[in-house]
């Protein structure tokens, strides 16, 4: 069974279009190169909906229907011939490649071999279920330009991707800044971060701004606030803003355009940046995923939990993290008896 939806020419919103299909299991016959895997949970993310809804922007970029779901964990059934290190009977996570009719709701997946890694026997489905997306999205835009002792700045800390950043940043020795609304603020610290903003009761931008330039890296995961405008006040000069994510809007488009020309071509006379704005969009890596696992596998990264649903409530999961104000992952229960 799977969960797709969109038969029509123009997508639309997919609580009305959803349905639970049934297509034949995948013949064990497997190609070389991929991996088919008994999916166990799933973890969701906001782009799972974002892409599927987006209109004729959607049709241009997704085939349809489309299986709902990127981000999984399960039991690997079969692999390709020239797949070493991983067999049947491994649990892995993974995540599907978001521009593809397949997704991850569905009772089995066929994944190519740098859309999954195995992970360790203490490591629990539902933990590894909530990392693929948000734990390589943090390891991606962090681990290859920080060092050791660098001061970083994640806005919005304490979603998926936030959760995430926080933890890898401190893993790899950065001091970390982070903001979060009030209730929030606790699990910041919990995870790691040494310094706290509640966005309820501070103004971030001015907060900031009057605390100088220091950071070398910020990572924007909510994109609410033009930051990059400001940057030049607390980045090191030559530091690095990373959008990661922001509203579907023409007005995030606009600032978009307009930072990646302030970064790239306009001189600081005429309102450019000294610091380099980047956009940065997600990818599968065997590697990251690998490092993913064995930093959970070490205890040095978890999965926050917001909440947890069975396969047949799966409109009201995406309910749940359509409020935007999760805390941490929601995940979805495909395979009933996980052997918890
Ligand atoms: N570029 C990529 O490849 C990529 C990869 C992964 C995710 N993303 C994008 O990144 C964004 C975040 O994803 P996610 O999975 O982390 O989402 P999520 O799990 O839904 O988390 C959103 C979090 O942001 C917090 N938040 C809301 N407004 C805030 C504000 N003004 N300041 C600080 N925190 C705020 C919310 O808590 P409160 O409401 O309590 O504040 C919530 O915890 C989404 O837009 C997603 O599409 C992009």
């Amino acid at each position: 069974m799977r969960c797709a939806f969109g038969k029509s020419a123009i997508p639309g919103l997919f609580s009305q279009t959803l349905t639970l299909t049934s297509v034949p299991r995948p013949s064990r016959d497997v190609e070389k190169g991929k991996v088919i895997v008994e999916v166990a949970v799933v973890g969701l993310n906001p782009a799972d909906y974002k892409l599927a809804e987006a209109g004729f922007v959607a049709r241009l970029q997704l085939p349809f229907p489309k299986t709902l779901g990127t981000d999984f964990s399960g039991t690997v059934v079969a692999v390709g011939s020239d797949i070493t290190d991983i067999k049947p009977g491994d649990n892995v996570l993974g995540r599907m490649f978001p521009f593809n009719s397949a997704g991850s709701l569905s009772e089995y997946v066929v994944a190519s071999y740098d859309d999954v890694a195995v992970i360790s026997k203490t490591v629990t489905l539902e933990q590894a279920a909530g990392a693929p997306t948000v734990a390589q999205t943090a390891y991606q835009t962090l681990a290859p330009v920080v060092q050791a002792g660098d001061k970083v700045f994640i806005n919005g800390g304490s979603g998926g991707t936030g959760t995430f950043c926080i933890q890898i940043a401190k893993a790899l020795g950065c001091h970390v800044t982070v903001s979060c609304s009030t209730t929030k603020v606790a699990l910041c610290r919990e995870l790691g971060a040494d310094e706290v903003m509640d966005y309820k009761k501070t103004d971030i931008l001015e907060a900031l701004q009057s605390g100088g330039s220091k950071y070398a890296v910020a990572i924007d995961n909510v994109g609410n606030l033009n930051l990059f405008g400001s940057a030049d006040k607390f980045l090191l000069p030559g530091g690095l803003f990373r959008l990661v994510g922001a509203p579907s809007s023409l007005s995030t488009a606009w600032k978009l355009g307009y930072n990646l020309l302030a970064s790239k071509y306009l001189p600081v006379f005429l309102n450019g940046s000294k610091n380099t704005f980047n956009a940065y969009i997600t990818k599968n890596s065997h590697e990251d995923l690998a490092q993913i696992a064995a930093l959970m596998a070490e205890g040095k990264v978890r999965t926050v939990v917001d909440s947890v649903f069975q396969f047949s409530d799966v409109l009201q999961a995406y309910e749940r993290l359509g409020t935007g104000s999760s805390t941490g992952k929601v995940l979805v229960h495909v395979r009933e008896n996980l052997g918890l």
